[in-house]
C-alpha cells in the first residue's frame, strides 16, 4: 500500500529509529511491501521507514539506470536493517540530493566518497558492502533517516540548496 510520505518539519522525522528485533516476520513484510510500493508510485531512489511514520531501522534504495539521474550509476535494489556505517579512507565527495521529504528542493551534500556498511536483510541474513560514489552517497542519505538528519542540515553552503527547477532550468528532474 502505497503510505504518505512524511515531510521535512514533521518531528518524527527527527526521531533517532528503533533497531528492529524480529527478523522475517509478517509485520516486517507488510511495512516492506509498503515502503516499497510507496517509493516505486514516487519513483524515489531510496526511502526510509520513519518517512512513512514508522520509527524502525529499515531502508530500501536502489537505482536503475534512470534518465533523471544520466551520470549516477546503477545501485542494486536493496532493504536494508540495523546499518552500521563506517567510512573508507577519509575522501568527502559533493553531490546533489533530492528526498520525498523535502519535495521539489535539491541541495549540493558532502558525503563519503567511499563507505563500508553492514546489516541485515529482512530474513536476518548479514549484509556486509564496501561501495563508492552515488551508490554510497544513498546508503548514507538512506541511513541519516535513521538518525533524524535531513540532508539539508548537512549542506555547507545554503546557496547550492534550492527548488529543482530553478537550479536546473530546463531540465526536468523528479524528487528522489
Ligand atoms: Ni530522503
Amino acid at each position: 500500500m502505497v503510505r504518505d510520505v512524511l515531510r521535512m518539519g514533521d518531528p518524527l522525522l527527527l526521531q533517532r529509529a528503533q533497531p528492529v528485533q524480529a527478523f522475517g516476520t509478517p509485520e516486517l513484510a507488510d511495512l516492506l511491501q509498503d515502503m516499497r510500493d510507496t517509493m516505486a508510485a514516487l519513483d524515489g531512489a531510496g526511502l526510509a521507514a520513519p518517512q512513512i511514520g514508522v520509527s524502525l531501522q529499515v531502508v530500501i534504495f536502489g537505482v536503475g539506470v534512470n534518465p533523471r539521474y544520466p551520470d549516477a550509476e546503477a545501485v542494486p535494489y536493496t532493504e536494508l536493517l540495523n546499518p552500521v556505517l563506517e567510512p573508507v579512507g577519509d575522501a568527502i565527495e559533493e553531490g546533489w540530493e533530492g528526498c520525498l521529504s523535502v519535495p521539489g528542493m535539491r541541495g549540493l551534500v558532502p558525503r563519503w566518497q567511499h563507505l563500508r556498511y553492514r546489516g541485515f536483510t529482512p530474513s536476518g541474513e548479514p549484509v556486509d558492502r564496501t561501495v563508492s560514489g552515488f551508490h554510497a552517497r544513498v546508503v548514507q542519505h538512506e541511513c541519516d533517516h535513521l538518525v533524524g538528519v535531513l540532508y539539508p542540515m548537512r549542506i555547507r553552503d545554503l546557496r547550492q540548496f534550492g527548488f529543482s527547477e530553478a537550479l536546473f532550468l530546463g531540465q526536468s528532474l523528479a524528487d528522489d
